[in-house]
């Protein structure tokens, strides 16, 4: 393998010691935010602990995302079953860009409106509540009082920041003079949504994380300081930083709406893999290691690149690479490319692929390390999101890098892939605050 290589496959690698270093140092930024000292992680609080398993009711659950904006009508049955009756799903990328600078705080919660609107007219009536899946940092003040803080995901919209998303869409509904308006029972992250899901019906889910456009992790915290009782609390796990990076992170986070932060996020999720991609086969093709040093146009324009195509390359197991021939042809406007060229594509695609996981995998440990020191009980880790289900061997990368640090306890955790973890997740939610079945406003003031 030429010098390049190697060396761009050495600082991508992320090596089990090095993941072990970061386990370590994620657990005490863990503990350091819990005790209200400076960490890169955000520790919010959710005001929510587990469900109970017995909800059960017809709720509208309304998830703003990376990539889509989706309002569903869900029948939950208990004990994790549940039936999705209805759905109206919008991605972002078509029509008006919602997440643009340009846009104000009231189109976007109008358009959100609208779409329950859409989905409340065509099945009038009979719901117990609306929950509203906010897939960004905000600071949980109320069941529906959430402040965001920051935008993430390259969002931009203005108007939002600091303001509370749960009143800006409650406005929204009552601006629509809906007959029977669904009421807005609860705000919560994606991540507090796919720790619900799966803790439907797993008493031991006690982690919930999301590998999709972007990368946060939620988990649930058996002693929340203020309330002493258990709370999920979402992590903004995608803040983390101080990570050994290549030259290519750092082009891409200085490029970014937001440089300095969500490091982990920038080398772990979907909306920047291709982009680091896309720089490190630009460098490649600059020092004449792959396409023979003529740079294509494709390759310098800024996230011309996405996991999806990442994903297309990594499937192609064919021996001449001809799925990978035909992306060159069809996406990138590249008609010749040798063997070589090909397989150095997929080859730059999987370092980057894997050391997402890993990374991911890291965190993971780092936040068991913090419930369960000596890991000597069992815990099942709840994931949702695109790459974690479609992109190949991301899921079989993951599992690898947490048996190599987990040793002989691997068989004590259980990775869980959950779908639909943020309509589902919004309804169980709200369901709990209908049953009252969770914690008071006011942590500190009543139990679970
Ligand atoms: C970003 C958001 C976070 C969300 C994650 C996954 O990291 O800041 O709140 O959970 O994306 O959607």
């Amino acid at each position: 393998m030429p010098d390049i290589l190697a060396g761009l496959k050495q600082s991508f690698a992320a090596p089990a010691a090095q993941l072990q270093s970061i386990a370590v140092r994620f657990q005490s930024e863990i503990e350091d935010g819990l005790a209200g000292n400076s960490s890169s992680l955000k520790m919010l609080r959710s005001l929510l602990g587990v469900p109970t398993g017995g909800e059960k009711g017809d709720f509208l659950s309304l998830d703003l995302g990376g990539t889509n904006a989706r309002a569903v009508w869900i029948k939950l049955l208990g004990n994790g079953r549940y039936i999705q009756k209805q759905r109206e799903v919008i991605s972002l990328n078509s029509g008006r860009d919602y997440r643009s600078e340009l846009v104000q705080a009231h189109e976007l919660f109008s358009f959100l409106a609208e779409l329950v609107e859409q989905l409340a007219r065509a099945n009038p009536g009979g719901y117990e509540g609306l929950g509203f899946t906010f897939s960004f940092p905000y600071r949980q003040l109320g069941h529906t009082r959430a402040e965001l803080v920051q935008w993430t995901k390259e969002f931009r919209t203005a108007g939002v920041v600091g303001k509370n998303v749960g009143q800006l869409l409650q406005d929204a509904l009552t601006s629509r003079n809906l007959p029977a308006g669904p009421e807005l029972k609860v705000v919560i992250n994606d991540t507090v949504g796919t720790l619900l899901t799966a803790s439907y019906n797993d008493r031991d889910a006690h982690v919930g994380s999301i590998l999709g456009t972007g990368h946060n992790t939620c988990y649930l915290e058996p002693h929340e300081p203020d309330s002493g009782e258990p709370m999920i609390i979402n992590l903004e796990s995608g803040n983390f930083g101080n990570l050994p990076i290549t030259p290519f992170d750092a082009e891409l986070d200085r490029e970014s709406g937001n440089p300095g932060q969500q490091r982990l996020e920038k080398m772990v999720s979907g909306k920047y893999l291709g982009e680091i991609f896309r720089l490190a086969v630009r460098h490649l093709i600059r020092h004449g290691f792959c396409l023979g040093q003529s740079m294509p146009q494709f390759f310098d324009a800024p996230y011309s690149l996405s996991s999806e195509d990442m994903s297309t390359i990594l499937a192609d197991t064919s021996a001449p690479l001809a799925g990978v021939r035909a992306w060159f042809e069809q996406q990138a406007a590249v008609f010749t490319s040798t063997y070589s060229d090909r397989a150095v594509l997929k080859g730059t695609a999987l370092m980057i692929a894997q050391r997402s996981s890993r990374l991911a995998a890291a965190t993971y440990l780092g936040i068991l390390r913090h419930l369960d020191p000596e890991l000597g009980r069992h815990h099942t880790i709840a994931i949702d999101g695109s790459l974690y289900e479609k992109m190949p061997g991301y899921a079989a990368n993951l599992a690898q890098a947490l048996s190599e640090i987990l040793g002989g306890k691997s068989a004590l955790v259980t990775v869980k892939p959950v779908h639909d973890a943020s309509q589902v997740g919004a309804a169980i939610a709200a369901a709990m605050l209908s049953a009252g079945t969770t914690q008071s406003e006011n942590p500190g003031t009543s139990s679970i």
